[in-house]
């Protein structure tokens, strides 16, 4: 048994309290309103934000002890009147978030925004060059990879002791209705839009599974089973499919502590949107044309998708799973 008799509360908005647990302990219980996890296993993936703060006073805390490792930063020391360390942690501190489509856009966008809250990011994408950028941002560690080839997947998943968050983003818009979509269109996107997420999930799955514990967030689109939109026909098409996957692993591996949403957008300002903006035959007209079906005059930034990322990658969603997540700024209301 472990006795603390410098408990406090800290000055952070949340009132956390503050339990000194001296390194080489772990504990694995909850205590009255505290619970304790260790954050590199998540045991009961409790988020200690989440948890009831006491009002107030000063108390004692009895928490049996067994082994850590060191690691479990979020229960620092503090003294009354400082904030804790675990207030200044980040939001997925410990966690190890593998991904694809990094280089840009709002892969790119979500890499960045993961590696400040504090994440290990196995950032990939086919696009080295690109992908170089992120080296510079702490926790980042970027790595080629091309989401349709199965013999690269499963080499990568040889490579990694564990995953956390597994994160598809790789897609491709073509552009056209049924009738402008040829077999090779039709297979293209639907290799690398939806066989890629079930490679990559098939492969790194049974990883999560034996951790007891993993998200899965797959990119998908308001263009799909929510809204019908013109000249996006195999794409739709795949991203509907993405939804139906989700659904689908979320049901199947619920109890085995994975959880696995999408994200549903609706126009991104991305390096890609632009492209194709300028490969019409008139891009100023196509410009005013995907502004004009916006509802609220713009489209997102790929930023404020990355906001969304961090939430269900996150243990604040760890109610979250088997849903298609709009972000969209009202365009299918
Ligand atoms: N931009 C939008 O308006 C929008 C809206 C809804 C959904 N989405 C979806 O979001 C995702 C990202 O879109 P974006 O516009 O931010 O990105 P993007 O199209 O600008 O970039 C896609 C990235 O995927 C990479 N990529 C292409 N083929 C690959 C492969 N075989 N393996 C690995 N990586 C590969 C590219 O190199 C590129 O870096 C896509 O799935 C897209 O369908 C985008």
């Amino acid at each position: 048994m472990y006795r603390n008799e410098d408990t406090a509360s800290c000055l952070c908005e949340e009132s956390c309290w503050i339990i000194e647990l001296p390194p080489g302990q772990r504990s694995e219980q909850e205590t009255g309103s505290i619970s304790i996890i260790n954050t590199q296993q998540r045991l009961g993936n409790f988020f200690p934000r989440s948890l009831p703060a006491p009002s107030g006073q000063r108390r004692r805390l009895e928490l049996q002890s067994s082994l850590w490792d060191g690691r479990a930063a979020c229960w620092g020391v503090a003294v009354t009147g400082q904030i804790c360390k675990r207030c200044n942690m980040g939001r997925l501190d410990g966690k190890v978030i593998l991904m694809s489509a990094a280089a840009q856009g709002i892969g790119r966008a979500a890499a960045i925004a993961f590696s400040k809250e504090g994440a290990q990011v196995i950032a990939t994408d086919i696009n080295e060059e690109k992908l170089k950028e992120l080296e510079s941002y702490e926790g980042i560690k970027i790595r080629v990879l091309d989401v349709t080839k199965r013999e690269q997947i499963e080499k990568l998943c040889q490579e990694i002791d564990r995953v956390d968050v597994l994160f598809n983003v790789a897609g491709f818009v073509h552009h056209g209705t049924i009738l402008d979509c040829e077999e090779a269109d039709w297979d293209f996107t639907m290799n690398l839009n939806v066989r890629s997420m079930y490679l990559m999930i098939k492969t790194f799955l049974p990883k999560m599974l034996t951790q007891k514990s993993g998200t899965i967030i797959n990119m998908s689109s308001v263009a799909s089973s929510i809204k019908g939109v013109v000249n996006r026909c195999v794409y739709s098409t795949s991203k509907a499919a993405i939804i139906g996957l989700t659904k689908s692993v979320a049901a199947d591996f619920l109890e085995q502590g994975i959880r696995c949403n999408c994200i549903c957008p609706g126009t991104v300002d991305t390096p890609s949107l632009r492209e194709r903006i300028q490969a019409r035959p008139n891009p100023e007209q196509a410009l005013k044309d995907f502004l004009a079906r916006q509802r609220t005059g713009r489209m997102a930034t790929a930023e404020e998708v990355a906001h969304l990322c961090v939430y269900l990658a996150s243990d604040e969603s760890v109610y979250v799973t088997g849903n298609a997540h709009i972000i969209d700024g009202g365009w299918s209301l």
